[in-house]
């Protein structure tokens, strides 16, 4: 579905790399989780991939296609994108953020607005509540509803999404979390998300792709990363989601009356 091949890119001409020489495949339906720490590149990784970063070197191809030979509009609208920290159009109502991309595309008024409400209902928002509001008139996990719902807007196959729950209070980014998973699920959806919290890694991934100062030092299932951790660093990255549990193991053990 996704194929990057020895991408590599720099924005200073060479004197220091974003990404390097990355080789990295995602299939049709695949949960892919980009994990690392700030700085290590997979922003920039995340937006060659629909061309709102041109990559240095390397090739990147989509269901085939190399993404540099297409338009990129056109590339684009195949391609679902929830940015970091939401990016909603402040004076946009919640339907008219949703529909963007419909109306991109010309669609029909009503064509537009059945799909709002549909969007909405299936993001978890009720359409009559918050269709006309603001997006300084929702809470946080709201917003990122809706930033999904905008994301979702023209049936894309493939979804990226950069820290899309980053910003939320753990009860609800667990909530949004789970229902995302299912929904990628239900629409089988290609998803290659980023992050740097190992335990949404954990919980997400059909596959963790770790990345370090622009490098790709390694990949592997859940399962694997944490058994059977085919680098050094990918291992102590573990560490910290390992340790947890193991303390919550305890208190369980314990029968919950301290440690
Ligand atoms: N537009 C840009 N111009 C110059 N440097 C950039 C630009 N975007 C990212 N970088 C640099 O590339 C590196 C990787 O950044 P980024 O991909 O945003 O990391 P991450 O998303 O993992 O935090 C950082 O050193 C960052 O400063
Ligand atoms: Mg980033």
């Amino acid at each position: 579905m996704i194929c990057i091949q020895q991408v590599s890119k720099t924005f200073d001409q060479g004197r220091s790399f974003a990404v390097q020489e990355v080789d990295l495949e995602v299939g049709a339906g695949e949960f892919l989780v980009l994990l690392g720490e700030s700085g290590c590149g997979k922003t920039t990784l995340l937006k060659m991939i629909n061309r709102l970063v041109e990559p240095s070197r390397g090739r990147i191809l989509v269901e085939e296609r190399d993404v540099c030979r297409v338009d990129p509009v056109v590339l684009r609208r195949g391609i679902g994108y929830v940015f970091q920290g939401v990016g909603l159009f402040p004076h946009m109502t919640v339907a008219e953020n949703v529909a963007v991309v419909p109306r991109l595309l010309n669609w029909e008024p009503s064509a537009c607005r059945d799909r709002v409400d549909e969007l909405l209902r299936l993001t978890g928002l009720s359409p009559r509540t918050h269709r006309d509001r603001k997006p300084h008139e929702l809470s946080g996990g709201q917003r990122q509803r809706v930033g999904l719902a905008r994301a979702l807007a023209a049936r894309p196959r493939i979804m990226l999404m950069d820290e899309p729950f980053g910003a939320l209070d753990p009860m609800t980014r667990d909530g949004l979390q789970r229902e995302f998973k299912r929904l990628q699920q239900t629409l089988n959806l290609t998803v290659v998300m980023v992050t740097h919290d190992m335990t949404e890694a954990l919980l997400l991934a059909d596959r963790i792709a770790v990345m370090k100062q622009g490098v790709l030092v390694g990949t592997g299932s859940p399962g694997q990363v944490l058994r059977n951790p085919s680098h050094p660093y990918i291992a102590a990255l573990m560490e910290t989601p390992r340790r947890q549990a193991d303390q919550v193991e305890s208190i369980l053990r314990s029968g919950g009356e301290g440690k």
